[in-house]
C-alpha cells in the first residue's frame, strides 16, 4: 500500500461521463477507488463505465443534473447504497458559452453559473455530512485558466470559473476541522467535447493558444488523473484550499 492508494474508497465524478472526468475517473480507478459517474446523458455513461470497468475498477452510473438539488440528493444516495461511503468527491461538470459578454442573455449566463459554479457548491454541501461523519474526505473542483485569467469570449464561464476557485477556499477553510481537504485543479488546454470547437471553428485561437503553452502542446484527458489522484489520496493530507495548475506551464508565464 503506498499513500497514493485508493483501494477501498469511493470517488463521484461529477460529468465523469467524457472528456477530463473520464480521465480523471480513469486515473482514480487505477489507483484503486470505486467510481461513480454522474452526469446527464445514459447512453455517454454507459460506455465511461465499459472504459472504467476495463481497469478493474467497480463502477456505477447514476443520471444526474447538478443543478437540481433533488438529483444531486439521489446522487450520493446512489453512491452510499452502492458503496457504503463517499470518500471523494470531484466537482468536474462544466459547460461553456462562446460569445461577446454583451450578447448573454441572462437565462445564458445563468445556464454556465448554475452548472459550473452552484452545481459545484450543491453537490459538496450533499457529501459534506458523509464526509463528516466518516472522519474525513477530498474534494477536487476543477477550475480553468480562466480562473486566474479574463478571456473575450467567456465572460460567464471565467466569471464561474473564478468563482470555483474562491468557493474551493471558503469550504477549505469551514470544513478543516472536519478533515476534509478541498482543493481545485485549474485544468490548461485539453482535447475534449468542450474544446473541439476551438480546433474546428477557430483555428488561429487554436493556433495562438498553442504558441504560449510551453510545452507547445494541449493535453489529453488521462493527463489530469495524476493530479487528481494525488488530491484525493493521503499523499495530500495536508493540502487544502489550493489551486494546481496542471497546464504545461501555460499559467507561469
Ligand atoms: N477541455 C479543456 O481544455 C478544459 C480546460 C479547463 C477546464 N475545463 C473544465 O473541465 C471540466 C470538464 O470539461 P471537458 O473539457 O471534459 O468537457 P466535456 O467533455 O464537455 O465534459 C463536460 C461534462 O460535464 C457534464 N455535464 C454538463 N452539464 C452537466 C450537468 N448539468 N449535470 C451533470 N453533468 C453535466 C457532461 O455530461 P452530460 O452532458 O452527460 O451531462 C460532460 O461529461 C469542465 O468543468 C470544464 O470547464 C476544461
Amino acid at each position: 500500500m503506498t499513500m497514493f492508494d485508493l483501494t477501498g474508497k469511493t470517488a463521484i465524478v461529477t460529468g465523469g461521463n467524457g472528456g477530463i472526468g473520464l480521465g480523471i475517473a480513469r486515473g482514480l480507478a487505477h489507483a484503486g477507488a470505486n467510481i461513480v459517474v454522474a452526469a446527464r446523458n445514459a447512453a455517454k455513461t454507459d460506455a465511461a463505465l465499459e472504459d472504467i470497468r476495463e481497469l478493474g475498477a467497480h463502477a456505477i452510473g447514476v443520471e444526474t443534473d447538478v443543478t437540481s438539488e433533488e438529483s444531486v440528493a439521489a446522487m450520493t444516495e446512489a453512491a452510499t447504497s452502492e458503496f457504503g461511503s463517499v470518500d471523494i468527491l470531484v466537482n468536474n461538470a462544466g459547460i461553456a458559452l462562446r460569445k461577446a459578454p454583451q450578447d448573454y442573455t441572462l437565462e445564458e449566463w445563468n445556464q454556465v453559473v448554475d452548472i459550473n459554479l452552484t452545481g459545484t457548491f450543491l453537490c459538496a454541501r450533499q457529501v459534506y455530512p458523509l464526509m463528516k461523519n466518516a472522519g474525513g474526505g477530498k474534494i477536487i473542483n476543477i477550475g480553468s485558466m480562466t480562473s486566474i485569467f479574463g478571456s473575450d469570449w467567456v465572460a460567464s464561464y471565467s466569471s464561474s470559473k473564478g468563482g470555483v476557485v474562491q468557493l474551493t477556499k471558503s469550504l477549505a477553510l469551514s470544513w478543516a476541522k472536519d478533515n476534509i481537504q478541498v482543493n481545485s485543479i485549474l485544468p490548461g488546454w485539453i482535447h475534449t467535447d468542450l474544446t473541439t470547437p476551438i480546433r474546428s471553428d477557430n483555428p488561429e485561437r487554436y493556433a495562438s493558444i498553442t504558441a504560449r503553452i510551453p510545452h507547445g502542446r494541449w493535453a489529453e484527458p488521462d493527463e489530469m488523473g495524476g493530479c487528481a489522484v494525488f488530491l484525493a489520496s493521503a499523499a495530500s493530507d495536508y493540502v487544502t484550499g489550493t489551486a494546481i495548475p496542471v497546464d504545461g506551464g501555460y499559467a507561469a508565464f
